[in-house]
């Protein structure tokens, strides 16, 4: 940041469980991974997302709470509030995509300010980016595997554990949640095939436009054989443009040999966007982490910052 004359300083934090803590001259924050500690900071005297953006004088918010698949609240609301104090809003929640994208470009384009969300698919890849440096190109269709919590129980079935003994491994390493089903059942993966076909292919999609199917109905049996006979089962996400709008779809596939899907395992994710241009682009992740994640939001205030 510095070789970028990129100077900051966090002026507010904000949690459920911290409060809405705010000092414009500046927090200092303990260095290091853990919980913040309620008490390190000042009393906060904000109650709401605005005045807490007031108090910290904010240039740029950083929202990163929880998924609500239905609704994308609250983060919805925090990004509103902050485009329209004329703040930069970046994002690693899928929901302000899936259920706002219009109304928060539109927003950041009125205040001439950015709306920017890289890390909410493929965490730190340039995936949403990528095609800004792909002007006028049309994209066709894509297909990858989005989702890591069901690629990396895919994979301890394949090493010869059950679902339930692959699944409590995923949750043990730190990236399976206490309650997986979001991510077994597919919803994961469906709103970042949603969040694609809306930015990319500037596509109108609800969820339930989107087949979805999970992983839990594969036995360790058969993911096992499909391996063994050169055919993996992948949680397959994909979408293609027709002349009446876009078919999509996730669901477990057997992925033929050969195919770059076949040998993305574990936590890795991959994507395969099909072009006018460039028939076929791929791009693969591997072994990312939270902060790959982190990363992706850095990028995005590096490029809102160094827009305006
Ligand atoms: N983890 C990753 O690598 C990754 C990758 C890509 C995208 N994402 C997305 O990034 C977001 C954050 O992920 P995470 O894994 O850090 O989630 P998380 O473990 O659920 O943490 C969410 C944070 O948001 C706060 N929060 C939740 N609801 C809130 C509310 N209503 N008001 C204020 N604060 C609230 C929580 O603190 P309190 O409990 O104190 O409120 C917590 O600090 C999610 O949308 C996720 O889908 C994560």
């Amino acid at each position: 940041l510095r070789d970028r004359q990129i100077a900051y300083r966090i002026t507010g934090i904000a949690s459920r469980r911290l409060g809405w803590i705010a000092d414009p001259k500046g927090l200092s924050l303990p260095r290091g991974a853990g919980a913040l500690d309620r008490e390190a900071f000042p009393a906060s005297r904000a109650s709401n997302v605005r005045d807490w953006l007031r108090a910290a004088q904010a240039d740029v918010l950083f929202e990163a709470t929880s998924l609500n698949l239905d609704s994308g609240q609250p983060a919805i609301d925090h990004v509103r509030a902050a485009l329209e104090s004329a703040a930069h809003a970046i994002t690693a929640n899928k929901g302000t995509v899936v259920h706002a994208y219009q109304e928060l470009s539109a927003l950041a384009a009125s205040q001439n300010r950015c709306f920017l969300f890289e890390s909410t698919v493929m965490d730190g890849a340039p995936i949403f980016s990528l095609f800004d440096s792909l002007p006028a190109l049309h994209l066709r269709g894509f297909r990858g595997i989005l989702n890591s919590t069901t690629n990396v129980i895919l994979s301890g079935m394949e090493q010869g554990l059950s679902f339930e003994q692959s699944l409590k491994h995923a949750q043990d390493i730190g990236i399976a949640e206490t309650d997986p089903t979001h991510d077994v059942e597919g919803w994961d993966a469906t709103v970042k095939v949603a969040a694609l076909v809306i930015v990319l292919m500037d596509l109108a999609i609800p969820l339930s436009g989107i087949e979805r199917k999970g992983i839990s109905g594969l036995s360790a049996e058969q993911v096992r054989r499909a391996r063994a006979e050169g055919t993996p089962y992948k949680l397959v996400c994909r979408a293609q443009r027709r002349e009446d709008g876009v078919t999509a779809a996730v669901r477990p596939e057997k992925v033929p040999p050969g195919d770059p899907l076949a040998s993305v395992s574990g936590t890795s994710s991959a994507i395969h966007f099909e072009t006018d241009i460039l028939p076929g682009l791929a791009i693969t992740e591997i072994n990312p982490s939270v902060e790959t994640t982190a990363y992706g939001m850095l990028a995005d205030f590096i490029r809102a910052v160094s827009a305006h």
